[in-house]
């Protein structure tokens, strides 16, 4: 993460923390433009030599801003809904570099994609292939499909973020994957383009991307025997990232690995990032309403909630908790806790930090599955999104207000 103190001052990208807190309502989130081109900038390099495509994955962070950003960086699109493709076509992004993933496409979604001629179609189930070859052929269009593999590993991540073992929704099985080739070959409306698989979110080594890749290659070589020609793998989802103490691979030896096992086959290669071009470039900058101590605990109540980051309870993930300004008070064991009443609603437990009411907190590495996973639980607002840009705060998205929230509901008073 990019923080650091300067006179006991929090710095994020060299902009202070202190500052921006003090005059904006908190919570808030607070993002890096430098670290998220920096992020894709990374993925980019390493892929130089091959032929290849970075769509980010829109639902890691969708803010209209960042997807500009990085549509302007030349990005292609991993969307998951009709609403993450019109908010890419709304910043100009390219619909030929957007792939469409998903067990769950509806009619709509998929007549709006094929209407803006995507990239791709990630297919997950043989009927969802039938209902886009006859949407196709309603639409007089071809429709470009990849099959997504499942391909039944086990990986070190959260259980509810592990995408490719057998038991998941996701994907085909690797037995019936040739069948699903041979029946969209014979599918009027369809174009076969690809081939796709995601193992799985915060995946810290490069082995399961191997094992995964290797079952894949064996698939590519049944599909050329039948005479399938595929133009392009798509490898899903990129790096973790570093939360606490895990080890990382650098993103060199990543794509590396990867490459060298693809190489082969001459392939266009598609990968999906998201937690790793966005997650370590956000804050959650949030105020402390009240310290308190029981007869076991402290605790240090701030005014974001798990409405605001549900990532601690719901995958019990660890974020890095900072002072945003360094008192001389002597530190203390806090659990940090938001006001939301849920014993659940906790940001961090066991955080050695000197705080006071009045006080902020910057929470680290939230700017993937950070404010796209916010609610209204406890009809809490959902806070503003800043970002910075050539050392100036820019307001990326308004904090909503108590109108916007009940206007929806004001049908039959
Ligand atoms: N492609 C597909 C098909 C995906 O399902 C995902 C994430 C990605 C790409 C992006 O993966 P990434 O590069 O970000 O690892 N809310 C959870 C993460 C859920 C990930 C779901 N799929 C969290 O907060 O950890």
């Amino acid at each position: 993460m990019q923080t650091k103190y300067n006179d006991n001052i929090l710095y994020f990208d060299d902009y202070n923390l202190l500052d921006v807190a003090l005059i904006n309502k908190t919570p808030f989130y607070l993002y890096s433009q430098n670290k998220i081109v920096e992020n894709f900038k990374d993925y980019e390099t390493a892929f130089s030599e091959n032929n290849h495509l970075i769509c980010y994955s829109v639902k890691a962070n969708s803010n209209l801003k960042i997807l500009s950003i990085l549509a302007k960086l030349g990005s292609g699109f991993d969307i998951v809904s009709g609403g993450e493709l019109h908010r890419v076509l709304e910043v100009g992004g390219d619909p030929s570099k957007i792939v469409f993933s998903g067990v769950g496409k509806t009619e709509d979604e998929i007549r709006l994609a094929i209407s803006n001629d995507i990239l791709c179609f990630n297919v997950e189930s043989l009927e969802e292939l039938k209902t886009i070859n006859s949407l196709a052929i309603e639409m007089k269009k071809t429709a470009n499909i990849s099959i997504r593999v499942n391909p039944s590993i086990d990986i070190k991540t959260h259980p509810y973020i592990a995408t490719g073992m057998k038991d998941n929704k996701f994907g085909v099985d690797e037995k019936e994957i040739v069948s699903f080739y041979e029946e969209a070959g014979l599918c009027e409306g369809l174009k076969i383009t690809g081939i796709d698989f995601h193992i799985g979110s915060q995946i810290t080594e490069i082995s399961p991307y191997k094992e995964a890749l290797e079952k894949v290659c064996k698939i590519i070589k049944k599909l050329s025997d039948k005479n399938i020609k595929i133009g392009h793998i798509d490898i899903g989802g990129g790096l973790g990232i570093l939360y606490n103490d895990e080890k990382l691979p650098s993103k060199v030896d990543f794509v590396d690995s990867i490459t060298n096992i693809i190489k082969p086959f001459g392939l266009k290669i598609l990968i999906e990032p998201g937690r790793s071009i966005v997650g370590n470039a956000g804050l959650l900058i949030s105020k402390v309403l009240y310290t308190k101590t029981t007869p076991t605990k402290n605790f240090a109540i701030v005014d974001a909630g798990m409405n605001d980051l549900i990532r601690p309870p719901l995958y019990n993930a660890y974020h890095n908790i900072k002072e945003v300004f360094k008192s001389g008070l002597k530190p203390l064991v806090y659990d940090v806790v938001g006001p939301v009443c849920e014993s659940s609603d906790f940001l961090g437990k066991e955080r050695l930090l000197c705080l006071s009411s009045g006080d902020f907190i910057a929470v680290e590495n939230v700017g993937a599955y950070g404010y796209v996973l916010a609610s209204n639980y406890n009809t809490r607002l959902k806070p503003a999104e800043f970002i910075i840009i050539d050392k100036k705060i820019l307001l990326i998205r308004e904090a909503e207000t108590i109108n916007q929230v009940l206007e929806n509901e004001k049908t039959c008073l």
